[in-house]
């Protein structure tokens, strides 16, 4: 993404209880949570001003933590308190939300029980994921050779740094092939998601996601299912093959960044947005006004 560098930019980051410079907002390279994951996060997103879905994106952020062991030093409220005040703050309108948490430097190995733990959010503008012709062409997407991992390894539903390695090379690879994005597979070869986002097809005005079963139900994707339920279009979650994807008309990804963005190839498979698509498209962006706008 274009623009300064992320350590380089101008402004404030809210760091453990207080606003700090921004290119002061550093941690110790014998962080455990560099080290070993021990980190959690959240991709939140404001438009107009408004927080959307700000008690969900917190929650997920504890649950995360939760699963991770660790518990965070706040309460939920007081963190949605300061993800609203960072905004005013840095006279942010539409712009993405990065809270993050992780395991401190006290100790540094596989164990580290009673290591701080250190909590920070960043707010910054955040235009399109993709380039808006990327966005109205339709994203091209390569199948990844690496799956999401069965559940019994690891815990699916955080939103943990850990688990996005084999996204970032799934997502390098499929890059460096000429394709925006890659679709991974789960453990078992059934369709699963994108590197950042989930999935959806359609077919004779019908919607097809892949169960949530060892990826994260994302928050736009539940917001999508009701969209879509509430248009009287009827949605299918199962287990989706690969082999499947040739009898599919449309496809989008769904996501707080990428929100409801048309696909227009996996692999040598072809898809058209059409009636559905542009219809969730559509509603989605306007789910998301504030409320205040809304009501207009
Ligand atoms: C791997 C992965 N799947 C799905 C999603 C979509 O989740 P959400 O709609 O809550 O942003 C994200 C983004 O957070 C993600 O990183």
């Amino acid at each position: 993404m274009a623009g300064p560098a992320f350590d380089q930019r101008e402004g404030h980051i809210w760091y453990n209880g207080e606003y700090v410079d921004w290119k002061n907002a550093k941690v110790h390279v014998l962080t455990h949570g560099l080290h070993y994951g021990s980190c959690v996060f959240e991709g939140v997103r404001a438009y107009g001003g408004e927080i959307f879905k700000l008690e969900e994106h917190t929650d997920r952020l504890f649950k995360s933590a939760e699963a991770l062991g660790f518990e965070l030093p706040y309460t939920q409220d007081a963190l949605m308190r300061v993800q609203i005040d960072i905004l005013a703050k840095e006279g942010l309108t539409d712009a993405y939300l990065r809270p993050v948490a992780w395991r401190g430097s006290e100790m540094m190995g596989i164990s580290a029980q009673s290591n701080t733990i250190n909590v920070a959010v960043a707010a910054w503008e955040w235009p399109s994921y993709f380039s808006p012709e990327a966005r109205l062409q339709g994203l091209r997407l390569a199948t990844a050779e690496w799956r999401r991992p069965d559940p019994r390894t690891i815990p699916c539903k955080a939103k943990a740094s850990g688990l996005y390695m084999i996204c970032t090379l799934s997502k390098h690879k499929a890059e460096q092939a000429g394709y925006n994005d890659a679709m991974m597979l789960d453990f078992e070869g059934y369709v699963a998601e994108a590197t950042g986002a989930n999935i959806f097809f359609a077919k004779n005005g019908v919607l097809h996601t892949p169960m949530p079963d060892c990826f994260l139900n994302g928050l736009t994707r539940q917001t999508v299912v009701d969209l879509a339920r509430r248009r009287g279009i009827e949605v299918i979650e199962r287990k989706i093959r690969p082999e499947e994807l040739g009898d599919f008309e449309e496809c989008f990804l769904t996501g707080t960044a990428v929100e409801v963005t048309p696909v227009s190839q996996i692999d040598n498979y072809a898809f058209t947005p059409g009636d559905v698509t542009k219809t969730l498209m559509d509603d989605y962006t306007s789910e998301v006004l504030p409320k205040a706008a809304a009501a207009e």
